[in-house]
């Protein structure tokens, strides 16, 4: 941490339930106003929750709540402070044997990725960001792709049953709150064409992040089981419980495909019946979402009229 962010924490701590003005602040420091709200917004990105009111200042409401790594303990859970990427590692502890269903899960991912190359936003210490190894014996490539609705079924069930929140599946791999995104899914692959080595489902989950958390640009589509709730969430006991519906889950999906979790998916979609723009390797195919077959292939009706059936894809 640098010299003067580490300065402000401290004094932010001596004066816990309180605001310490800005003012006061920078004449400590000697730098300015701008770059004391500089350092407060670096200290925001790496988990400390600090207000600020313009007439009195700023106030520390809550450190950095790090995932309890003794609870994770013996979980095959592989813990990390700060990695480039979940899915990167997962693919490194892949290579060197961790067994089906192990977790690698970071407090910050610096080059957290998306979907289509995109970046994923993951701050330290208020979200879930992680992957899952999995080792599927009897799975082709080609009939991988459902392993993305059923992680996203398996996480809308859950997060309405447990905490009552209303999150939707928008095929493939979004996980939306009242429209805007709460997680995503990125899984991938290695293997040949009719042999899996091994998946990574990576799932990015925006559990206890305030709105002014997310960058300018997401607020207004980003979201988080905070801000829809009001609630904050323990994100230890969440991981591992997703991670044991998780498992449980995939086991059944290995043994009897996608069938069991048609319903479920079905139930939680926002897709079906929605006019929807598809880009599938560098074409448009615009139409309605008619129906998800029972091994997870959406079918699109296209403005003439034809049914085209699609399992890869990104709805735009
Ligand atoms: C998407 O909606 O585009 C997919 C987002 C997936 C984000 C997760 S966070 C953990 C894992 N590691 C990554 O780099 N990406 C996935």
């Amino acid at each position: 941490m640098s010299k003067s962010k580490d300065i402000i924490l401290t004094r932010l701590r001596e004066n816990r339930g309180r605001f310490l003005s800005g003012n006061i602040l920078s004449s400590e420091l000697g730098i300015s106003r701008a770059a004391i709200w500089k350092h407060i917004r670096e200290l925001r990105l790496n988990g400390y929750q600090v207000s600020a009111i313009s007439s009195q200042g700023y106030r520390l409401e809550r450190e950095p709540d790090l995932l309890n790594t003794e609870k994770l303990e013996g979980s095959s859970i592989y813990y990390y402070q700060s990695v480039e990427s979940t899915n990167m590692t997962a693919r490194l502890i892949a290579e060197e044997g961790a067994p089906n269903y192990s977790i690698v899960v970071a407090e910050e991912q610096k080059s957290g990725r998306g979907r289509l190359g995109r970046d994923w936003f993951s701050p330290r210490a208020n979200g879930l960001w992680f992957s899952m190894l999995l080792r599927p014996q009897m799975l082709t490539p080609a009939r991988a792709a459902p392993v993305t609705l059923v992680a996203a079924a398996v996480l809308a069930n859950q997060i309405n049953d447990q905490f009552n929140l209303p999150m939707k599946v928008k095929w493939p791999n979004d996980l939306l709150i009242r429209g805007r995104k709460a997680g995503g899914i990125l899984t991938e692959l290695k293997g040949e064409l009719d042999r899996i080595d091994y998946l990574i489902v990576g799932i990015g989950m925006n559990i206890n992040q305030q709105e002014l958390d997310f960058p300018k640009g997401l607020r207004k589509i980003a979201t988080s089981l905070h801000i829809e709730s009001g609630d904050l969430f323990n994100r230890t006991d969440l991981l591992l419980s997703i991670r044991n519906k998780l498992a449980r889950a995939f086991n059944l999906f290995f043994t009897e495909g996608f069938v069991p979790f048609y319903m479920p998916w079905k139930k939680h979609n926002v897709t079906l019946g929605q006019k929807v723009t598809l880009s599938w390797q560098g074409g448009l195919l615009q139409g309605k979402a008619l129906q998800l077959t029972k091994d997870g292939a959406l079918q699109i009706q296209d403005n003439r009229g034809t049914i085209h059936t699609v399992n890869y894809g990104e709805l735009i």
